[in-house]
């Protein structure tokens, strides 16, 4: 099985420790997309550094990285400026009884970049903020019902978690107020909000596969006004990726709320929930109406992320790391399209989405999407120190990093080919196939101890 000519890469210390981690950690992993059953079974790695684009697992072992922490990454790892000003914060105390003066500068530079929000408050993780929204928009309309578009996650929430296959745990009665719409599809968001009766419609404006077709986000808000109900952009992934001020700097619709998250601070756990002062004034001390209790949590507005995000919103403004992480991915798209055409694989392997967000479809002999080849070839990448479950890059990408990428997914297409002649993954899959990260079932091979 062994490929003569690839140096063998050993996973020993990784499968040991990630047994370990399964014995102490439910699912083995903190994060379920970072779990072992999204890797191939004897290559998840198990890291110990990063610096840019590259990282080293536990046997010694050096990747160049794609997804960059779940994309909250984008200056690259251990960025030096933010390094520096999250060091030179942190040795004054990280989290006191009172607002600090960097809390006020952080809340000017966010909102120096979102001009639609007038105000903000900050919290520990996306989800509490898509949540608060939604708690928000409920209170300012007097409505439970909340329309939420078809698209892969918006919160670890009961309200949002209950819709998907993992529902256990989670009473029928925390979706029941949850209507779904499609995107770009105005007729499926009339047919959501005939009632009057949705507090709020949320989405993304846009994602690394559908961008808005013209009219789109221009008709949803004009629906969302004459139907009194609140539009909320998740600008998760969008934010820092597609633009500083993230989805609506880009497409020029302004939602009512927003809520930021994952590449604010270049890892460090920040988010915000964004927004027009007629309605986060309801959070506030300021307000005749009963008071909502938007966000309040004791790790708010510790220093560290804080700091970073001051950094990182200086890197953005004196520098072009969208620019850098598209003109990589372009490349990458470039390059990796022409190699899947010269290894006569159109159509089975397909870089896709946004420069700033490519993603990869692996496709098998019948044409459909195949987790058993995503599975191999992210084995083959893995052999040639490619690790990553998309190709969203960073900053950090430089071309020498795309082109050893290109040249390790070249070498990758040649075993893929072998197994879309051969109709099976069979002698070349080390393994069990992976499985969507969201699934109602774990089964029994993802928990096997050794
Ligand atoms: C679009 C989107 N919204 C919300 C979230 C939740 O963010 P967090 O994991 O920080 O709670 C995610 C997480 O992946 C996301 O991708």
């Amino acid at each position: 099985m062994t490929d003569p000519g690839i140096p063998p890469r050993t996973f020993a210390r990784s499968r040991a420790m990630q047994d370990r981690l399964h014995d102490l950690v439910p699912g083995g992993a903190h994060t379920y997309a970072r779990g072992s059953d999204q890797f191939p079974e004897f290559m998840a790695p198990v890291l110990v550094r990063g610096q840019g684009c590259r990282v080293w697992d536990v046997d010694g072992n050096s990747y160049v990285e794609y997804g960059m922490g779940l994309r909250s990454v984008t200056l690259g790892h251990g960025y030096q400026p933010v390094v520096d000003a999250v060091t030179r914060t942190i040795a004054h105390g990280v989290n006191f009884s009172r607002p600090t003066e960097l809390e006020l500068a952080a809340a000017e530079d966010f909102l120096g970049l979102v001009p639609a929000a007038d105000m903000v408050k900050f919290a520990k993780n996306g989800s509490d903020t898509t949540t608060a929204a939604v708690r928000l928009a409920r209170a300012v309309t007097g409505r439970t019902k909340v329309a939420v578009c078809r698209q892969p996650f918006f919160s670890t929430d009961d309200w949002f978690i209950g819709t998907t296959a993992m529902n256990g745990g989670i009473p029928a009665a925390a979706v029941e107020t949850t209507v779904r719409f499609d995107y770009n599809d105005l007729t499926s968001v009339a047919a959501a909000l005939a009632g009057d009766d949705v507090a709020c419609v949320i989405l993304e404006a846009a994602t690394a596969l559908a961008e808005p077709q013209p009219g789109f986000l221009e008709g949803l808000r004009a629906q969302c006004d004459s139907h009194g109900t609140l539009l909320v952009f998740d600008e998760m992934i969008t934010g820092f990726r597609w633009s500083a001020g993230g989805a609506q700097g880009v497409y020029g619709v302004a939602p009512d709320l927003s809520c930021w998250g994952k590449a604010m601070a270049n890892g460090f756990p920040l988010s915000a929930l964004a927004g027009k002062r007629e309605y986060m004034e309801l959070g506030g001390l300021r307000t005749e109406e009963d008071r909502v209790f938007l966000l309040s949590t004791t790790h708010g507005a510790e220093t560290s992320a804080l700091a970073a995000f001051r950094a990182v919103v200086h890197a953005y403004r004196t520098q072009n790391p969208i620019g850098l992480m598209e003109a990589a991915g372009r490349q990458l798209s470039t390059e990796i399209t022409a190699a899947v055409r010269d290894a006569g694989l159109d159509y089975y392997v397909e870089v896709l989405g946004r420069p700033s967000c490519l993603l990869f479809a692996t496709r098998g002999p019948d044409g459909q999407p195949s987790q058993a080849y995503r599975t191999l070839f992210l084995q083959e990448l893995l052999r040639r120190g490619v690790l990553g479950q998309s190709f969203v890059t960073s900053a950090a990408h430089a071309a020498a990093d795309v082109d050893q990428t290109v040249a390790a997914v070249t070498e990758a297409l040649v075993v893929y080919r072998r197994a879309i002649e051969r109709k099976t993954v069979e002698g070349l899959l080390e393994g069990r196939p992976v499985a969507p990260a969201i699934r109602r079932t774990a089964e029994p091979r993802y928990i096997a101890r050794a």
